[in-house]
């Protein structure tokens, strides 16, 4: 059950970039909110400014306009600067797994590393947190003890939302995470996050291409166009009943390439 209580609000956000080949809005005038509880899916094709609106939200870049508040606390206006230590409650993880580690550091360090700079603890505690917070996410405490590249891709995929979610953050922002792994071990990523989203209570914001993913973990989703959010509303409704044009040929062409036409392959 979800409640009705905003813990992220975004509003008219904009962000331009100067490439080479000229002017990008990679997000522009996006608004939307996220839920205490929620799953709120943000799918689009690529360079649609999906990633763009994560590092917004998480403080990576500064916004060219708008505004983000979380926790009731806006985190763009410059007069209260950038509020650290709100951060701990809101936690990213990246598509490649195994480059969002320090190959120099046992896995067990790494982790750890999410609490680090918001509690001071003794090593030892760290560490048993951490071990305690992997095998949470299916890891065996002999894998704190690994380098990244001892470890497959999924279990770094693991390795990676233990260390987001050791702050027990309030909102997980996961952008493209299932992405760089086969679907069997993307099922099991799923499932893991599914059941941590609900016993940590954490609202997520999931970014994906992939529509059946986003379906079975979301229940709503917003469509990104370049740069702007055309359409939103609950998952059922917009595979089912979608409104918005470019939402239709997004559906279409998923379906295309899930169900190719196989009678006419020479
Ligand atoms: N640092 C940057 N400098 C210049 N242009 C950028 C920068 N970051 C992103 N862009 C441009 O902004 C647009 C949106 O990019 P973004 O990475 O947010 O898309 P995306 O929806 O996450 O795509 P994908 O699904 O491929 O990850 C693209 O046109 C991209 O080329
Ligand atoms: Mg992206």
């Amino acid at each position: 059950m979800v409640e009705m209580a905003p813990i992220l609000v975004v509003e008219n956000l904009c962000k331009r970039f100067y490439g080479n080949s000229g002017i990008v809005d990679a997000v522009d005038n996006v608004s939307f909110e996220i839920y205490e509880g929620e799953c709120a899916g943000l799918i689009g094709e690529s360079g649609s400014g999906k990633s763009t609106i994560a590092a917004l939200v998480a403080g990576l870049l500064p916004p060219d306009g708008g505004s983000v508040s979380f926790l009731g606390k806006c985190l763009t206006s410059d007069k209260s600067g950038r509020p650290q230590k709100l951060y701990r409650n809101l936690q990213m993880i990246f598509q490649n797994p195994m480059a969002a580690f320090n190959p120099r550091y046992k896995m067990a360090e790494s982790v750890a590393e999410g609490l680090r700079y918001y509690e001071r603890l003794p090593s030892k505690r760290l560490r048993e947190l951490a071990v305690s917070y992997m095998e949470m996410c299916g890891l065996t405490p002999g894998d704190g003890d690994k380098y990244p590249w001892q470890l497959s891709g999924g279990e770094c995929q693991r390795a990676a939302i233990a260390r987001a979610i050791i702050s027990r953050p309030r909102l997980l922002i996961c952008d493209e995470i299932t992405s760089a792994l086969d679907v069997s071990i993307q099922k099991q990523i799923l499932e893991l996050l599914a059941d941590l989203q609900k016993r940590l209570n954490m609202s997520c914001l999931f970014i994906s291409h992939d529509l059946a993913v986003v379906s079975q973990f979301c229940q709503r989703v917003m469509v990104m166009h370049d740069g702007r959010l055309v359409e939103s509303g609950p998952v059922a409704d917009i595979i089912g009943r979608p409104q918005n044009e470019y939402t239709k040929r997004l559906l279409a062409s998923i379906l295309t390439v899930s169900c190719p036409d196989t009678e006419n392959i020479p």
